[in-house]
């Protein structure tokens, strides 16, 4: 059992604390602005037609009482479209069945599709692909945001594409349509293996009466074209017809019923609390992350028992490996203990990641680095070939692997860490957490060796000045480019979480990741010693 140092009353841990605290309260703000939706005039319009809001849809489809994990819910933040891109998506449980859920907001511009919600829902399918988790769309939506048509109509074609391939790898796919679904948006349905339409209020067709009339001078209505009755009874792309929108909801979980769904994977164990409290992960990450703290202070409040057996714990100290369970689940837990990887700590994630993968068991990775250790010695010591064998091994493990960014994630740091580029089957943020190319002073400085020296070889003085105002702008940007909401909302991860959520998150995500089967063993590329 980890035997925890941290003094919760101390003054460094209130002032850690305090931080935490101030940035959550930013998140919830920020988390109320894609809760509201496209704001009280649309909602209640929306309301207003007898329309359940996108939200309490979703909460009406899962069982009672049971959580619902939220995913990419700032996608957007920072662009010109609404916080949460006009969707929602998440894992909830719907007649006991873990299941993907997407909910078009129509609230926000007719639930139109903007670049960041195409890349959300892009996102959702892929959860639900790679974790094998049937897969139910709330549709109603306005098709692609038209002004912004250019970055989505030829990337979108995916959602088709991938909807199909969901049934085609045996994961059902559910639609469930409550109001307008045409054009492009008319093929989820389409590509849908069930599909239940409101009466009176779906509208599925390619094109409106409007077009229609332009392309064939045909006269027409909503109803005859689209309508769910019509759907229902002649064209047979309606499977049920649904009285009202909580008769759809119903029906879709009698599908879901009737799916017989089998997870695939490991059972857990019996769950144990840690034996600190989870309140206590506030205090740990110092506002500047250049100052290191100790990783075992958080595996302590999120893995069971506190119980964590670490694995060579004299080598390559800056890293942490060890195997833990959480909520009954094993894994093997990575962490960045003070920062920086040098070659002995990537030798030891290698041989780490190897063993998981030879027990199968899923890997977590608690990202606090900033990037492989730089310089002579270091290069001459082989630094580049044993940060290449951590990451050939991150790269090929088949394992499941779970990220939580804590605190500074720069340089290929990120990616030995598995970082977004390297597939974690979830990656999540805390407030704290950091994340560029390198820290922003290290770059404007970088840029400002590198201007000095251009100016020299062509024989100019280099103007101070400029150079100082240079450094402070990209400095500005660089921090704000690192920011967690600002790469949350371009889906650089799944989610900003509370650091008390921790534990919670990730045990849903193991309980996830096992409705897949156990993957096939790993084979890795050649490992340069
Ligand atoms: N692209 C961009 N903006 C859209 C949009 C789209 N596809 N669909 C709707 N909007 C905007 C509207 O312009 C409106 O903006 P405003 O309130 O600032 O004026 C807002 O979203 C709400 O639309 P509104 O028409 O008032 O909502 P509604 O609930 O009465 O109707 C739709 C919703 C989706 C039925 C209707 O807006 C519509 O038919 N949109 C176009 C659908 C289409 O043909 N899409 C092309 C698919 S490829």
């Amino acid at each position: 059992m980890i035997r925890s140092r941290l003094d919760p009353r101390g003054a460094e841990h209130l002032a850690r604390r305090a931080a935490m605290l101030a940035k959550l309260a930013e998140l919830d703000a920020e988390h109320a602005k894609a809760v509201a939706g496209g704001g009280e005039k649309y909602v209640e319009r929306h309301r207003g037609r007898g329309k359940l809001p996108a939200r309490e849809r979703v909460e009406l489809l899962v069982d009672p009482d049971s959580p619902f994990l939220e995913l990419s819910t700032l996608a957007a933040w920072g662009s010109e479209f609404q916080v949460g891109a006009g969707m929602v998506t998440g894992i909830g449980v719907i007649e006991g069945v873990e299941c993907l859920i997407t909910a078009n907001d129509p609230t926000v511009r007719g639930g139109a599709s903007n670049p960041w919600t195409l890349r959300k829902s892009l996102r959702a399918a892929e959860i639900a692909l790679a974790n094998r988790l049937p897969y139910v769309n709330l549709v109603e939506s306005g098709g692609a945001d038209l002004p912004s048509q250019k970055e989505i109509f030829i990337p979108g074609g995916r959602i088709f594409r991938d909807l199909t391939r969901l049934s085609a790898a045996g994961v059902p796919t559910v639609a469930l349509v409550f109001g307008n679904s045409t054009a492009g948006g008319a093929y989820v349905p389409g590509m849908s293996d069930y599909v239940v339409m409101v009466r009176d209020r779906a509208k599925v067709f390619l094109g409106g009466p409007p077009l229609v009339k332009m392309a064939t001078g045909e006269e027409s209505d909503d109803e005859s074209l689209g309508g769910a009755e019509m759907h229902a009874r002649t064209s047979g792309l309606a499977d049920y017809l649904a009285e009202d929108e909580h008769d759809a909801l119903r029906v879709g979980r009698a599908i879901v019923r009737s799916l017989n769904w089998r997870k695939q994977g490991v059972a857990p164990l019996p769950a144990r609390e840690p034996a600190y409290p989870a309140e206590e992960l506030l205090g740990i990450v110092p506002e500047d992350l250049k100052v290191p703290f100790d990783p075992r202070e958080v595996i302590a409040r999120v893995v069971d028992g506190s119980e964590f057996e670490e694995f060579k714990p004299l080598y390559g100290p800056s890293l942490v490996t060890g195997w833990a369970r959480v909520h009954g689940y094993p894994v093997g837990v990575l962490a960045n203990a003070r920062g920086v990887l040098f070659s002995q700590e990537s030798q030891k994630a290698t041989q780490f990641i190897q063993l998981a993968n030879q027990s199968r068991t899923p890997l977590l990775f608690l990202q606090n680095t900033t990037g492989y250790m730089v310089g002579k010695d270091y290069e001459q010591g082989g630094i580049i070939k044993h940060g290449a064998m951590m990451i050939n091994a991150v790269s090929n493990s088949t394992v499941p692997h779970l990220t939580v960014v804590m605190g500074a994630s720069y340089g290929a740091g990120n990616y030995g860490m598995c970082g977004r580029a390297y597939d974690p089957r979830f990656l999540f943020s805390w407030p704290s957490a950091k994340s560029a190319v390198m820290g922003p002073a290290q770059l404007a400085g970088v840029l400002s060796i590198v201007g000095r020296a251009a100016a020299q070889a062509r024989g100019q003085v280099y103007d101070e000045e400029a150079d100082a105002a240079m450094r402070a702008m990209v400095e500005s940007q660089i921090e704000a480019e690192s920011l967690p909401f600002f790469l949350s909302g371009r889906l650089y991860d799944d989610g900003v979480i509370d650091p008390r959520d921790t534990r919670t998150v990730l045990g849903m995500c193991l309980s996830a990741v096992n409705s897949a089967p156990v993957p096939p063993a790993a084979g890795f590329g050649v490992f340069r010693p």
